[in-house]
């Protein structure tokens, strides 16, 4: 594995690899990794000559400086797991390399409603802070290819737009979200889960199932109302269960007008926030 925390070095290891005609792809991620971010790297190694990811923990998509603090930090762990799943590049710049002093230039990008919506209304500024580093990352390592997570469906959308909008020809592939054997998704947030909310988390993703099993049978509203009442009762405190069009992320009232259908959750687990969504109705038209 090449191991790089300057950009220069970087892109003198990749302009090297284009060079001979290697394509190159992309999975940027904060470290902590887990299986879900392992099968973003087996998609990048399948598809890719080169596969390249960065551990880099964005202090600007953070709206809670605590949330910051305690993001997992697990350098030595997540190297050891890329190593074992045959990654050919990991960068791992430090804040100034992606943030100088003397600032860098993020086009000022417009997403209507989109980083508004469902975390927009709980998080400040952060699909801003996403955007950022995104564009930040994808200008040093101009991959052809970029992997990001379905778990993440709103930052997903927000990059495939941001995409749009910068005329890039980035391709952007949406890897399924991984899931442990009870249901519960993959995300560094789960390990500081307690024993007693590692227990009672998975039920999110029942909840979810359900709503799968009923979108077309029962009214959305009553759905996601029972939902986020089952939930209560166990204790979880609910910011939203929305039944959403999965290309404008508003809420969706009749199914069968939509061609995309998304369930999405974010609860908290005593503290530990955690979002999960499913995919109701897929749209076999869209391609990349
Ligand atoms: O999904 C993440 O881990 C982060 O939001 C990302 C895309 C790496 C940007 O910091």
């Amino acid at each position: 594995m090449h191991f790089f925390k300057k950009i220069s070095d970087l892109q003198a290891y990749l302009n090297y690899q284009r060079s001979q005609n290697l394509s190159i792809g992309f999975a940027p991620t904060m470290g902590a990794l887990h299986q879900g971010h392992m099968s973003l790297i087996e998609h990048t190694n399948k598809h890719s000559n080169i596969s390249v990811s960065s551990i880099f923990i964005n202090p600007t998509q953070f709206n809670d400086p605590t949330d910051l603090e305690k993001y997992p930090r697990t350098l030595e762990e997540d190297i050891n797991l890329l190593y074992d799943h045959q990654l050919n590049t990991l960068f791992t710049p430090p804040v100034e390399e992606i943030y100088p002093a003397q600032g860098i230039h993020t086009p000022d990008f417009n997403f209507g409603r989109l980083d508004q919506v469902l975390e927009g209304v709980f998080r400040q500024d952060h699909f801003k802070g996403v955007a950022q580093v995104v564009h930040r990352l994808l200008e040093i390592v101009r991959p052809d290819d970029l992997f990001m997570g379905q778990k993440d469906y709103q930052q997903w959308t927000i990059i495939y737009h941001m995409l749009q909008q910068m005329e890039s020809e980035v391709r952007l592939h949406m890897v399924p979200t991984v899931r442990e054997a009870d249901g519960l998704a993959m995300s560094s947030r789960n390990r500081r889960l307690t024993a007693e909310w590692r227990a009672k988390a998975p039920y999110i993703f029942r909840l979810l199932s359900e709503a799968q099993e009923n979108y077309t049978l029962r009214p959305i509203a009553e759905i996601c109302d029972q939902a986020i009442s089952t939930l209560k009762e166990m204790g979880f405190r609910t910011e939203y269960f929305n039944m959403v069009d999965g290309y404008n992320l508003e809420n969706v009232t009749s199914p069968e007008d939509h061609k995309k259908v998304v369930a999405c959750v974010a609860a908290w687990a005593g503290e530990i926030r955690l979002i999960d969504n499913v995919i109701l109705k897929e749209d076999h038209t869209f391609s990349f």
